[in-house]
């Protein structure tokens, strides 16, 4: 089955048709709400806001560790994490859609392993590749059936939010290789990587990153939502063709 995770702009999936909710506890404490479970195309989908249902959870406070762990409790294969991002990169304008391939982590204090116990062998995961490459080629090949541009590649920036950025960090950051920022990238997709998930992002570029393009003098956060509703419409579509991609 496919989970979706959506991040701001998305606490709904306008396409799933609805069939339960349900409550998951987990020895990591309560996930961001309750998992929809239903059906988009015929298929089964699994749904969960990260910032809750009525976005109340900012990204540091969000329990990474409950969220992935409630997904991985049923036949979840596939998750797809959709988030908003500031675009570094020149290419990355509001509205643009990414695949994201690689990650740099800038949080801090998040709980962010399953692997913290010292009561078996210390666990490592590879994570020399961030993202699951089979679910971003899907997403690609779902983006093209929609007729949907897509970017491919891109290293995602995971800042520490819930304040955005300053000028001179981005700058640190592009300096690092990053060519979008968001709050929830991680420990997200390494904890994904730790539960043997397969896991891929959308990025949802909503504005420029602080002090590029016109967040120069800074960021409209009014732009933001009217944005990011014009782009969800088209990551919606892009999800449709996702679920009915052969071999999911
Ligand atoms: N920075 C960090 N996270 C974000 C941004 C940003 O500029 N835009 C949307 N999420």
């Amino acid at each position: 089955m496919l989970a979706i995770i959506g991040g701001t702009g998305l606490t709904q999936l306008a396409n799933l048709d609805v069939v339960r909710r349900e409550v998951v506890r987990t020895p990591y404490g309560d996930p961001s709400g309750a998992i929809t479970f239903g059906t988009m195309r015929g298929e089964s989908v699994a749904f969960l806001a990260r910032h809750g249902y009525g976005h109340t959870i900012p990204p540091h406070k969000v329990n990474y560790r409950a969220n992935m762990w409630a997904l991985s409790q049923y036949p979840v294969k596939y998750v797809v994490a959709v988030a908003s991002v500031g675009g570094i990169r020149a290419d990355l304008t509001p509205g643009t859609l990414a695949i994201p391939d690689q990650i740099i982590d800038y949080t801090h204090g998040r709980e962010f392993t399953y692997f913290n116990g010292t009561d078996r062998s210390v666990v490592h995961v590879d994570f020399t590749h961030p993202y699951c490459e089979a679910l971003r080629q899907r997403l690609l090949q779902a983006a093209k059936q929609a007729a949907e541009p897509l970017l491919e590649g891109g290293t995602y920036a995971a800042s520490q939010g819930p304040r955005l950025e300053t000028a001179a960090e981005i700058n640190r950051f592009e300096r690092d290789g990053a060519d979008m920022v968001g709050m929830t990238g991680m420990p997200e997709a390494g904890l994904a990587r730790e539960l043997g998930l397969c896991y891929a992002a959308i990025a949802v570029v909503v504005n420029h990153a602080a002090g590029r393009g016109d967040s120069a003098a800074g960021i409209k956060l009014a732009d933001i939502n009217t944005v990011s509703r014009g782009a969800l419409t088209r990551v919606h579509k892009i999800l449709d063709y996702l679920v009915t991609l052969d071999g999911r």
